[in-house]
């Protein structure tokens, strides 16, 4: 395993040729400051979703104030390397800054917030945001109550989730509009009430157009790439694109040596990237991060990790290989 060999075809040659999106998520710190990390995402990918930098709490951190110098620095990064964003996220149980949280604000206030806050974000970049994970984690989850607690759910009721896509489309009607949620890749009951929710919406004319499954898995509990194939096809059948949003694979819970556990990984990338590819409604792969140095997941498991398709050198790993052999072959 070496650098990349610059004679091989990069990654968004070989989506393009799909018609498929494929990318990472973004730290704009190392945007900035790191010219290998910044020659990966150039060379390899066609989108890019900011990891952080559009999160609500970094772009209002206070009533009336705005900090959109990471955000603009990243869209004009990909409008510069012919990319597309995926604006994340407008609405989230997480990342809310506290003037919000603290503010003790009335239903109406707090409506009133969230639409000035999705118009100026979505409107500020209409036209270079092509797509928007609108809502994020919005459907209960075993396990973590924040969800349920989400400020938006119990001030507002469920009928933020609506409203957050009609501002969103108000505020720029050519974005793309996304729910974006965890542990709803393969079939599964919170998969079900996911598509449950995509369903009302559409019936009630909600300005849906795709759905994110994030796909953080890992080896020994990653699901199955039939399941999710038939999980993309049923929101197909509702008119819906589908983006995998956020994948990656922690191979702490594989067996065998690291070398073992490397090739296994290329496996799920690949055989989940493959059969996603076999449903035309599947149009993108966004993984949570290029390399291994800076994934999100070692911070998170209180362990080492290597779930990314680039190692801490920022070498490809097999599973960039895999990656590209799926991306290459023939429908
Ligand atoms: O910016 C501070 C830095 O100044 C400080 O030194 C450091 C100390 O821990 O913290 C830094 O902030 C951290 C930030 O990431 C930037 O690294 C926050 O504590 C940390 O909570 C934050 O975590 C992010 C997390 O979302 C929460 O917003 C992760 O980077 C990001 O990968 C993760 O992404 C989420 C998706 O948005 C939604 N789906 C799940 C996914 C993983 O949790």
């Amino acid at each position: 395993m070496g650098m990349i060999d610059p004679s091989s075809e990069p990654l968004r040659q070989l989506a393009d040729r799909r018609g498929v999106l494929i990318g990472s998520c973004v730290g704009v710190e190392y945007l900035r400051h790191d010219p290998a990390y910044r020659a990966i995402l150039e060379r390899e990918f066609n989108v890019i979703t900011p990891e952080n930098a559009m999160k609500f709490e970094l772009l209002h951190p206070a009533c009336g104030r705005w900090e959109f110098n990471d955000a603009d620095e990243i869209v004009s990064f990909a409008a510069d390397h012919d990319m597309e964003v995926r604006g994340h996220t407008l609405v989230w149980h997480r990342r809310i800054p506290g003037w919000i949280v603290d503010g003790g604000y009335r239903r109406d206030e707090l409506m009133a917030i969230l639409r000035d806050h999705i118009h100026t974000v979505v409107g500020r970049y209409r036209g270079r945001v092509r797509t928007w994970d609108v809502v994020n984690e919005a459907l209960p989850m075993p396990g973590d109550a924040s969800r349920e607690r989400s400020l938006w759910r119990q001030v507002i009721g469920t009928e933020f989730i609506e409203l957050a896509f009609h501002w969103a489309h108000e505020a720029d009607p050519g974005a793309r509009l996304f729910y974006n949620d965890d542990h709803a890749d393969g079939l599964s009951e919170k998969s079900d009430a996911v598509y449950g929710l995509a369903r009302r919406l559409m019936d009630r004319g909600v300005p849906l157009h795709g759905i994110g499954l994030q796909m953080h898995t890992g080896l020994g509990w990653s699901p199955s790439p039939r399941e999710i194939a038939a999980n993309i096809r049923r929101f197909a059948d509702l008119g819906l694109e589908v983006h995998i949003t956020e994948m990656d694979v922690q191979i702490q819970t594989g067996h065998g040596s690291p070398s073992e556990r490397w090739d296994a990984q290329a496996n799920v990338y690949g055989e989940i990237l493959r059969a996603c590819l076999d449903v035309p409604a599947f149009k993108a792969l966004v993984m949570w991060g290029v390399t291994d140095r800076h994934s999100w997941i070692p911070d998170f498991t209180g362990h080492g990790d290597s779930p990314l398709i680039f190692d801490e050198s920022y070498r490809p790993k097999p599973a960039y290989n895999a990656v590209a052999r799926a991306l290459g072959t023939k429908r």
